[in-house]
């Protein structure tokens, strides 16, 4: 296990939009490097960079063409070595986003095996073995190749599944078992791709997609989970300091199979969405713990929680999320004190948390833009970092016209500027929270955790971590809970008062008390 991973806190960077400095209207990573003191002043020493790799761009670098190439809108490989380099010397890891599943159809990889005759890379995606044979369970592009035979694909259409083989085989003509020799090379591939960038000075991998690659396994994966073992175990022999974050959003079985950190992601019915984004499907009312109108069901969160932690236990940790490039920002639904407390919150909790670029100043989801390099419904939550009162809001020079997308403009929108003026913003009350995490080993990343008060359908939510208590009441309403608390509070948001064994807090407050 990395033990830098112990006390980190990450800050995801969505190249595109972070800081443009050669006027293009993209971001880039001499952008990033520009800002790395800014993120540092945050707190945040490690950052997860969206890809950076060669694409058409066709899922926002997704999509990968040349895994070995840095695109060039964003700069060069140099480039990329000198961020980890200088990143470095402030402390500052950096994990890249590895996309094992599919690359562009564009790769080289893929642009051979499409080919007629028979080469090393043949057997490198999954074809059937003509045109003929379409199995409509699963997705296949047809006879758009000189090859007889369909690829499946992995997500979008641009987006062919590399071959890890099938867990259950249902048509042995083409469906190749995981040990196959074609799969086993796939994997060979991966890890060199993985080694590359390791040997230039990155610190690990955000891991796309991570439970996709042997098809037809459901449950736990076991197939799948035999891949990523054996990954691991070339990291430990190799690079063990290396780290690698899945994205499977099921903590038991990833770390289970050598992941460091899985993601606690926005996912249809469970903890995390009950947490900051479940709403009523018909009406539309905020049903969300941290919602100030008190409608949320913290046990919603905390027995499927209270279970992943317990499974995970020395293990691994997970990691929680303000946000990501595929979720609709927080403030789509809360107002700005309300994000406050919630992400307040997130760096209280046990595990590695991420910070998504601009959270920490409440930036808005973007209503209404037409869609960008497949980013659809996303497309809101991935516009230009908001620096200053400056054209484009200090992210490019770019006429704004020009720009990958539109920056908010609108007079109120929120600007590192603005809120590095104001003590209680969400930047400054974050950079405290942070702080006294990196200050406090009971605040850190392991799994020490008891719940003092949950009740379904009641507030306040109040939890131990060694010797603190975190105590939060996101509501517009007093409540309280019989809580006999002596000590001092260490960090407010709001106030208290202790009565007859019982707390009682104001409305929209967060407490963290050390005993
Ligand atoms: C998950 C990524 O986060 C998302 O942005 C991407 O579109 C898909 N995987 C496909 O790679």
């Amino acid at each position: 296990m990395p033990n830098w991973l112990k006390d980190a806190v990450f800050y995801e960077i969505y190249p595109q939009t972070y800081c443009d400095t050669n006027g293009d209207g993209i971001g880039d990573i001499k952008g990033i490097e520009s800002k790395l003191d800014y993120v540092k002043s945050l707190g945040c020493n490690a950052i997860w960079l969206n890809p950076v790799f060669d694409s058409p761009f066709m899922d926002a670098g997704y999509d990968v063409r040349d895994y070995y190439k840095v695109a060039e809108r964003y700069g060069t490989n140099e480039d990329l070595k000198h961020l980890f380099e200088t990143a470095h010397e402030k402390g500052i890891k950096i994990l890249l986003d590895l996309v094992p599943g599919h690359t562009s159809d564009t790769n080289e990889w893929f642009v051979k095996s499409k080919k007629a005759e028979e080469n090393e890379f043949s057997g490198r995606y999954v074809w059937t073995k003509s045109v003929w044979d379409a199995p409509p369970q699963y997705r296949m592009m047809c006879g758009i190749a000189e090859r007889d035979g369909n690829y499946m694909v992995n997500f979008f259409s641009s987006q062919p599944a590399l071959n890890y083989g099938f867990n259950k085989i249902t048509h042995p003509e083409w469906q190749k078992s995981p040990s196959d020799p074609d799969c086993v090379a796939t994997v060979e591939a991966m890890k060199d791709v993985m080694r590359f960038w390791l040997d230039m000075g990155c610190d690990g991998f955000r891991v796309d997609m991570a439970d996709s690659l042997v098809k037809n396994e459901d449950g736990e994966k076991p197939e799948t989970c035999k891949i990523w073992k054996n990954i691991r175990k070339m990291l430990d022999k190799e690079y063990p300091q290396a780290a690698i974050v899945s994205e499977w959003c099921n903590p038991k079985v990833a770390i289970g199979a050598g992941f460091h950190c899985d993601f606690y992601l926005d996912h249809d019915t469970n903890g995390y969405r009950h947490l900051f984004r479940h709403k009523d499907n018909k009406t539309g009312e905020c049903k969300a713990v941290f919602g100030k109108n008190g409608k949320g069901d913290i046990s919603a969160f905390i027995d499927e929680y209270l279970d992943d932690l317990e499974g995970t236990k020395g293990k691994g940790y997970i990691s929680i999320i303000t946000c990501n490039h595929d979720t609709p920002r927080m403030t789509k639904m809360f107002t700005p004190e309300e994000a406050r407390i919630a992400y307040s919150f997130i760096f209280m909790m046990p595990g590695v948390p991420f910070l998504y670029y601009g959270d920490e100043i409440g930036m808005r989801f973007m209503e209404g833009l037409t869609s960008k390099e497949g980013g659809f419904s996303r497309t809101g939550t991935r516009t230009p970092m908001q620096w200053d009162s400056s054209a484009n809001c200090g992210f490019s020079s770019a006429p704004a016209d020009k720009l990958y997308l539109p920056v908010d403009t609108a007079d109120d929108a929120p600007t590192v500027e603005k809120a590095e003026k104001d003590p209680d913003s969400i930047l400054n009350t974050l950079r405290k929270v942070i702080e006294i995490r990196h200050a406090n080993e009971d605040l850190q990343a392991d799994d020490n955790f008891e719940v003092i008060y949950a009740v379904k359908n009641k507030y306040p939510f109040i939890f131990k971590r060694g010797k603190f208590i975190i105590a939060v009441n996101p509501t517009e309403k007093e409540q309280s809970a019989p809580f006999a608390f002596k000590g001092t509070a260490e960090f407010e948001i709001g106030g208290y008062k202790t009565e007859d064994g019982y707390i009682y807090m104001q409305p929209q407050t967060l407490l963290l008390m050390r005993l």
